[in-house]
């Protein structure tokens, strides 16, 4: 019992820290390092860039079916976005959470009742649910997949298992709270060192693509 608690403190004490550190730190430095590789081999990007057709394409990507593309997948465009809205609200908005914000830094903010936690937790187990199968049933992503995308797909979607089982309290509560901690400290440091890492460029990239077409191409990209 004694080494399942210092296992514990361990965990929700100085690994959330490391945690935290490298992931902002990383982030920071992939952000860094895209920039210092345009700089270096490719400036003419600069020229290309206009803020007009990158807020243009990034409004019209980050709106449910307002891309051609949202349009032609509408199964896939529900999952995704249920699945990122999830992934976004909960880290930031859960009770549980915020408790812990305001108990490391004294700062707190609007929380999501507990009944509706619950509900977007299954929801985006749900989401991991479709990922996973059209990975394994459609043979034309089949084909482009790597065991690496399952290994990602695991890392974003434990959290959300661990979290519920823990929160759900069925059996052995410090036990999946450990796990969720666990989890959640990988998906941190992985964001920045895998390809979790869209989450920092996607915002370049629309823009990017956006400009491109829209300068060069005088095209639309959605
Ligand atoms: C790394 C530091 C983290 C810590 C210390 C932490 C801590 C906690 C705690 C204490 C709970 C409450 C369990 C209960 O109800 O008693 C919880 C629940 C939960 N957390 Fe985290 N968490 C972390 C990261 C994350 C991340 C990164 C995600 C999502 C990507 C996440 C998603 C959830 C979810 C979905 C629940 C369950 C909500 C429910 O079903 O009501 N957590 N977490
Ligand atoms: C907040 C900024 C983010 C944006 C704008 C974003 C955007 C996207 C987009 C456009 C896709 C492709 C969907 C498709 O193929 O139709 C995607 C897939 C995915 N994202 Fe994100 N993402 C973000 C953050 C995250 C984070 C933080 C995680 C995990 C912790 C994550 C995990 C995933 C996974 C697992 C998939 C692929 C599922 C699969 O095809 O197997 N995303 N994301």
């Amino acid at each position: 019992m004694d080494d399942f608690n210092s296992l514990y403190n361990f965990v929700s004490g100085p690994l959330v820290w490391v945690a935290f550190i490298v992931f902002i730190c990383g982030s920071i430095y992939r952000i860094y390092r895209l920039f210092s590789l345009v700089n270096k081999k490719e400036k003419f990007i600069y020229t290309i860039m206009s803020f007009k057709y990158s807020l243009r394409s990034i409004i019209h990507w980050i709106i449910p079916f307002a891309s051609l593309n949202w349009r032609k997948h509408p199964v896939m465009t529900v999952t995704t976005f249920l699945f990122h809205i999830g992934l976004v609200i909960m880290p930031l908005f859960l009770g549980a959470h915020v408790i812990l914000f305001n108990d490391a830094w004294g700062i707190s903010w609007w929380t999501l009742p507990d009944g509706l936690a619950d509900t977007v937790t299954l929801i985006v187990i749900t989401c991991c649910v479709v990922f996973l199968l059209r990975r394994l049933v459609l043979r034309e992503v089949k084909y482009v997949t790597t065991p690496s995308d399952f290994v990602l797909l695991a890392i974003a979607a434990a959290p959300f298992i661990t979290g519920f089982f823990a929160d759900q309290q069925y059996c052995n509560y410090r036990f999946w709270l450990i796990l969720h901690i666990l989890s959640g400290e990988i998906v941190l440091v992985a964001i920045p060192f895998t390809r979790l890492s869209h989450m920092l460029y996607a915002v370049f990239t629309r823009a990017y693509i956006g400009s491109e077409f829209g300068n060069i191409r005088h095209a639309r990209d959605w």
